[in-house]
This record gives C-alpha cells, structure tokens and sequence, in this order.
C-alpha cells in the first residue's frame, strides 16, 4: 500500500513515520525545502522522544520518502492525509488557507481514485471544503475523476506522540463512503490491539469529536484550577482533594493536576475555534468561555504570589526559572504559561536568569537576549532572590537543597506544578509556595 502525508509538523510527521512502521509505503511532503533536506538526513525538525530512530530506521528500509512535490507523492497513492497547519487566525477561528491550498493542489494533480484524509484539526465542515476544492480543480481540468474524503482527528500528545499513535485509546474516523472506510480501516489494522476500537461516524461528529475531546481535557485543568485557588483560600491542599476525587472511576485521576495553566499548540488553539465556531450559529459555549478566562488567570498566579511576598517590590530583583516549554518532553514553547509569567516579571523591574534542558534555543526566539540563560538547573540559582518552577522536568524533581541554599541570595521556591513536597522544602530552610495550598 502506499499513501501521502501532507505538511510534516508534529501529526503529519508521526503519522507518516508510524504508516511506514507497518510496512506501508509512505511519501511526506512538505513546502518547506530547508525541512525536508534536513529530514532527508535523518535530521528531524522537532524534539520526540523516539521518532528520530524510528524515521532512520524506515528511510533506511525504503518505505518512509520526502518531497517538496505533492504531484509526485500522489502517484499510486490509495490515501492522501492532510496534516498541515491551522493556525488561530486574528478572530480565534481556524486558518484553513492551508488545508484548502493542499486541497486545490491534489484537484491539480490528481490522476486516480484516492480517499483524500484530513488529519489537521479543522472546523466542521472542513472535510466539506476539501471536497469542493477537488472538484473545482477537476471541473477546470474538464476531468472526472472518482475520490472520497474522510476525517480522521488525532489525539496523540506531544511529548508522547510516538507511544500514543502506536497505542490509541481509539482512531475516529468520519466517512460518507464505504471505500473511504474500507481503505482506513486497513491501514489502521496494525495498530487495533487491546480493543481500542476504531470509531467510524458521520463526517461532522469526527470533526467535532477532536474538539469536544479538547475542550472537555482543557475544562478538567480549569477546573481544578479553580478548586485550587479556592483550597487556598479555605485552608484545603488541593492534592488531597485532588486524589479524593480522582479515585472515583467517574471522574478519573487523569488531567486533574492544577497549576499554571495549560498551554501548546492545541488546548489554547482549539477551546477559541469552538466557542468561535459555536458563536457562529448564535450559541453561546458559556462553559468553556469560563474555561479560557480562568485558564489567563492562572498564568499570572505566581507572579501574583511572588508579588504578594516581595511586597510588591520586585523591582531589581532576579529570578531563576526552572522550566520554559508549556510541558516537560517537548521543546514547543507555543502558549506556554513561562512566556506570560516572564513578561510580567520583567515588566515589574525584575531580572530572570532561566534553564529549561532542551527548550533553550525556542526561548532565545522569544526572548533574545532580554533574559539571561544558564547551562543547568544550579548556574541560574546563583544570586537569585527566588525560585519559580514552571515546568515539571524529571531532573528538577529531586534537587539537591543544599546547593540551592548555597547558591541562593533568597531561599523562596514557587512551584507552579506542585512537584515539591511543602514540608521537606521548609525543612530544608526554603520558604514554599505551591497551588492550591494554604497560604
Ligand atoms: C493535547 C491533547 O492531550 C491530545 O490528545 C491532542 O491530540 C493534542 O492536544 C492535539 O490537539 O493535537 P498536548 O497539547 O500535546 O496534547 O499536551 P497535553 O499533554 O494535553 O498538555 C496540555 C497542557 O495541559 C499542558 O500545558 C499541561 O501542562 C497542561 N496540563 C495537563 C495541566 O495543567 N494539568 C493536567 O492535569 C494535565
């Protein structure tokens, strides 16, 4: 079998790498020629744990392929997944430019029968779209030429994108054809153990279904986030109530964690496009409106504390940052809390000295030379008049407190992800604060 994958970001490139893993044939393509050089060379433009091997392995097998050219990848191509960008555009509602333009260029190119697969996370009604743009495409060419389109969201995570593509919970799929379902339902064979199941539904609940999926993820972190300034305000720990709600099956121990809010590429991004989409048909979503103002909240919740500790008084300050990207295992920087909090500690006077161990050269596009780097955890400690912990690296989870004091002008820690226990930290001589502990 061999298939195309459009626009090699972070779905379109595991999608691609995982296809290949089986033993399918699979050709990406990318309009950006400095990143497929480089992904000729085995040298891959984002951090995943695990994908760099894995597309050396099938380059050197001959199934995995890299082009500039969608017509050549479309040659004896059963499948075409679109996995190019959509960005927010200035209203919050998806770009699609991107989609359509893959669109339009297939309706150029196309030659045979193909299930044309949109794998970006778009609005309902996209997979729509792509299917008007084929057809103007064939209809200039004066050609009639039999294709099927389908949607098929991804719900892979960065970080963990290999594992999760590997491994679905399951794989919605929106067809209105049976040769579209028959196509994918062999191409995902491989990857149906455990019973994950494989959904197939209607065009618009699959486009749907990626931003319910999000936004309900998104409104279990606001959520919590809540509760926990509420715990603090009341004398509760949030952990406590945390694992006390967890534990009961119906609500679940997964996305329960509070902190500083989410960020990356997608919560952010999607929770917008559906109040966005939802506005358009008149409807209101209050409930994840709430969810975006609390999540702009919360990024600001340890300045607030920093603030509320100093005094007020920041100005002259330095600050060491342990963290940067919105998560740990990832070096995407897209919408993490680290860039609001940083700005609003150096627009209080502060100075900020931060090590994040592989977000550093993202940092350095945001903020130049504005900030001050440091080559491990300890280098940004020194003089520093406080700690702010802003992503749950492992290598920052068991510090060594004594070079901290050391080092330290200010022994204060605040751990915007609850990864220090309180009272080992008074303990060591810090003061402490977390979310959603009392104050
Ligand atoms: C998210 C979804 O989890 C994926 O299923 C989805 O496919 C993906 O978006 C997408 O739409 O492409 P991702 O953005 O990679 O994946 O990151 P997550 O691991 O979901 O984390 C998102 C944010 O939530 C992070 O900032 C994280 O720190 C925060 N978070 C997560 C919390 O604050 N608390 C939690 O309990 C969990």
């Amino acid at each position: 079998m061999k298939i195309s994958i459009v626009g090699t970001g972070y779905v379109g490139l595991v999608t691609g790498t995982c296809f290949s893993d089986t033993g399918v044939n699979v050709t990406c393509v990318d309009i950006d020629e400095e990143k497929i050089s480089k992904l000729k060379k085995g040298i891959i433009p984002i951090y995943e744990p695990g994908l760099e091997n894995m597309i050396k392995n099938n380059v050197e097998k001959g199934r995995l392929h890299f082009t500039t050219s969608l017509k050549e990848s479309l040659d004896q191509a059963e499948v075409i997944f679109i996995a190019v960008g959509t960005p927010p555009g200035e209203d919050g509602s998806a770009d699609l430019s991107h989609v359509l333009n893959v669109a339009h260029e297939i309706g150029k190119h196309l030659d045979h029968t193909m299930v044309v697969v949109t794998k970006s996370t778009v609005p309902i009604g996209t997979a729509e779209k792509v299917r008007k743009a084929i057809r103007e495409e064939l209809e200039k060419r004066g050609v009639d030429i039999t294709f099927y389109v389908a949607s098929n969201p991804e719900f892979l995570k960065e970080g963990n994108a290999v594992e999760d593509f590997l491994k679905p919970d399951r794989i919605v799929v929106g067809t209105d054809s049976e040769e579209a379902e028959k196509v994918i339902r062999r191409l995902y064979k491989p990857f149906l153990l455990n019973n994950h199941p494989i959904l197939f539904m209607d065009i618009p609940s699959a486009e749907l279904t990626k931003y319910a999926a999000n936004a309900m993820l998104a409104t279990k972190i606001s959520f919590m986030n809540d509760i926990a300034n509420l715990c603090e305000l009341v004398g509760a720990d949030v952990n406590m109530v945390r694992k006390g709600i967890g534990s009961d099956s119906r609500i679940g121990n997964k996305f329960i964690y509070p902190g500083i809010g989410y960020g990356g590429s997608c919560f952010p991004k999607d929770v917008k496009a559906i109040i966005r989409t939802a506005k358009s048909y008149n409807y209101h979503l209050r409930l994840l409106q709430a969810v975006e103002d609390i999540n702009e909240d919360q990024k600001r919740i340890l300045v607030t504390k920093v603030k509320k500790y100093f005094n007020d008084d920041v100005k002259g300050k330095t600050f060491a940052i342990w963290g940067l990207s919105f998560k740990p295992h990832t070096d995407d920087m897209r919408e993490a809390p680290s860039k609001v909090i940083i700005n609003e500690l150096m627009q209080a006077g502060a100075k900020v000295k931060a090590y994040d161990p592989v977000a550093m050269n993202e940092a350095k596009k945001e903020f130049g030379n504005t900030i001050q780097y440091g080559q491990d955890p300890y280098d940004v400690l020194i003089d520093a008049d406080g700690l702010l912990l802003l992503t749950e690296w492992p290598e920052f989870r068991i510090p060594n407190y004594k070079v901290m004091a050391k080092l330290m002008n200010h022994k204060v820690v605040f751990d915007g992800r609850n990864i220090y226990d309180a009272a080992e930290m008074e303990e060591k001589g810090f003061d402490y604060f977390g979310i959603g502990r009392s104050l």
